[in-house]
């Protein structure tokens, strides 16, 4: 696996591979990899002579300056994961590279009207114009062909889709299911740092979202269902809910009755421990 520091050094290889006609996947990342992250890669490398993956801590997407300190950084570990996942490239930025005027200075280009102003970013204020901001600046130095990112962070791909259509972008986005624990816990590198106790707690999340499917199919209205979710994590005294909402899909907006709807989707987020556990499930 070729592994670039420099935006110049990584160019420099993707304009060879592009010369001989390969086409290239990205998946962008913070590292502390998990297989949820792997599936990303794997998924590309089906659909792509070229797979690059950046590991990039972003500064400018953490509300918490605690919660960036306390970021896991296994790097030695990530490396090996990402040869024997066999990627191709590792893209491995300093933030001097990727910022070199500074973050301060950015104006986000973009409308998402009440895209990034509902659920996440109604608790995690600047969040994603933070993510917004790096997104945009790795595609503009891989210019992928097509780019790989989880259904797990549902709002941050709805986010990044409606940017590529306003840049009238030709990289397709490819939403990669959720990749869970055996027991349901949906994968994040956040996970590590439950307590033994929480983690034992946290599958319950998964629990109340599957019953949120049945509840559908049962006849229950979006809200009854939403009332019923809200209901079940309560039982369990040590989450502390941030939501939970049911949305479609492309507008994040909520729906009175499913049929408004082409594709529905139940996000919640869960405080358990001080960390914030995110799970999704379409309806
Ligand atoms: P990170 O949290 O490292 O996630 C990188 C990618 O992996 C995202 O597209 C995320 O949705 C996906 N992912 C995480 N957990 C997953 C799981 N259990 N199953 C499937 N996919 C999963 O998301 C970010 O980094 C950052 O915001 C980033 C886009 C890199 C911008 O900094």
């Amino acid at each position: 696996m070729w592994i670039f520091k420099k935006i110049v050094d990584l160019q420099h290889y993707l304009q060879q591979q592009r010369e001989v006609g390969a086409s290239i996947g990205f998946a962008p990342t913070m590292g502390a990899l998990h297989a949820g992250h792997l599936s990303l890669f794997e998924v590309s490398r089906k659909q792509n002579q070229v797979t690059v993956c950046s590991i990039f801590v972003n500064p400018t997407q953490f509300n918490d300056p605690k919660d960036l300190e306390k970021y896991p950084r296994p790097i030695e570990n990530d490396i090996d994961m990402l040869t024997a996942a066999g990627c191709d490239v590792l893209f491995l930025p300093d933030v001097s590279e990727i910022y070199p005027q500074g973050t301060t200075a950015w104006a986000c280009p973009f409308d998402f009207g009440s895209l990034a102003k509902v659920m996440e970013g109604a608790h995690r204020p600047g969040h994603f114009e933070g993510m917004v901001h790096v997104v945009q600046r790795l595609l503009d130095i891989v210019r992928p062909d097509r780019l790989y990112m989880g259904q797990k962070d549902f709002q941050q791909q709805t986010i990044v889709q409606s940017m590529l259509r306003q840049e009238c972008s030709d990289i397709v986005l490819i939403r990669c299911p959720i990749v869970r624990e055996r027991d349901g816990l949906a994968m994040s590198s956040r996970n590590v740092r439950l307590s033994a106790d929480d983690r034992l707690l946290a599958p319950m999340i998964y629990k109340t979202l599957l019953a949120a499917k049945q509840d559908k199919i049962a006849g229950f209205s979006p809200i009854e269902t939403q009332a019923r979710a809200i209901k079940a994590l309560t039982l369990t005294p040590d989450f502390s809910i941030d939501y939970v909402e049911i949305v479609d899909s492309t507008t994040l907006q909520t729906i009175e009755k499913w049929g408004d709807s082409k594709e529905t989707v139940l996000c919640t987020t869960v405080r358990l421990g001080g960390i914030r556990l995110l799970d999704n499930i379409i309806l």
